[in-house]
């Protein structure tokens, strides 16, 4: 596995194939982080606004469950010929995925005992990805964990290159967040990778990844919307104009999170994509300082 700084050089000098993937291929780094949240400020650690703290306390509710489920797809595919470059980088990605369940799990019970529903609607959560892994075939989860993994990483690049989005956050809440963002940008790749290499490129297989991606957003938002109103109602914060402008401000209007996402989000749908083919590799020099920072234990980066 590379260490933090092996990882700096070559992130500084990424090689791209034509089919956009970095050459060598990226092998991403178990980084044992943790995040003393303050589980006071759990309803207004971004920038003191309520809508913005329970839409992120929102989405955090569906990691740990989405994360264990990402690891059961890719590990139903790891194959003994697979190249070993891909089986590390395979291993490292189970070991980043649930290294952010743990810290997911600790800032989840912060919101949870704010907003007691929360844990029912993880629960909800749960049920929904234990009947897709009981119902659907190993394909359709990978192709799920695939699209899902284009979701998360397209809003890490969003979160990742506006200062805007997390200027005014508390900043063992930002560390969290830009630590988890840094790292989905760094494995975006892999669950696309497996599944080239154990589907290969045909139509059929092209078709399966689009829809899984147009099901799966839509059944994401269908979950994280009324989870969210939810949590406002029960703030009492629900028909707050100014907090609701503010949220505006940063989701649609002047900063855009979700307006930024749009055309990365239709990338996906070309036969040629790869996660690759958008660059980003610069912004993983960032997560030395965080991890210097953070480190449950000395050494604990590499
Ligand atoms: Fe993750
Ligand atoms: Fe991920």
């Amino acid at each position: 596995m590379q260490t933090p700084s092996n990882h700096v050089v070559s992130s500084m000098n990424p090689q791209v194939t034509a089919a956009g993937a970095p050459e060598p291929m990226l092998i991403p780094t178990k980084r044992n982080l943790h995040f003393d949240l303050n589980g006071d400020r759990i309803a207004d650690w971004y920038g003191g606004n309520r809508h913005l703290s329970h839409f992120l306390n929102t989405l955090s509710i569906f990691f740990p469950e989405g994360e264990r489920f990402f690891i059961q797809s890719v590990r139903q595919f790891r194959q003994p010929d697979m190249p070993a470059e891909l089986t590390a980088a395979v291993n490292a990605f189970i070991a980043q995925e649930s290294l952010h369940g743990r810290e997911h799990d600790a800032y989840n019970k912060l919101f949870f005992d704010y907003f007691p529903q929360a844990r029912e609607n993880e629960q909800i959560v749960t049920r929904s990805l234990r009947r897709m892994q009981r119902r659907r075939s190993a394909s359709a989860q990978l192709a799920a964990t695939m699209a899902l993994e284009h979701l998360t990483a397209i809003m890490a690049d969003a979160v990742l290159t506006d200062a805007r989005l997390t200027d005014t956050m508390e900043p063992n809440y930002r560390a969290l967040w830009q630590w988890h963002a840094l790292e989905e940008t760094e494995h975006k790749a892999v669950a696309f990778d497996v599944w080239v290499h154990t589907h290969g490129k045909t139509l059929k297989n092209y078709l399966q990844r689009c829809f899984g991606l147009v099901t799966a957003t839509t059944i994401f938002c269908a979950f994280v919307t009324p989870f969210f109103l939810q949590a406002l109602r029960s703030d009492g914060v629900i028909t707050d104009g100014k907090g609701w402008l503010v949220f505006a401000r940063h989701m649609v209007g002047e900063i855009g999170f979700l307006r930024k996402l749009v055309l990365p989000w239709l990338a996906y749908l070309r036969p040629g994509f790869h996660p690759w083919r958008h660059n980003n590799r610069s912004q993983l020099t960032r997560l030395d300082a965080i991890a210097a920072m953070y480190a449950r234990e000395k050494g604990a980066t590499a």
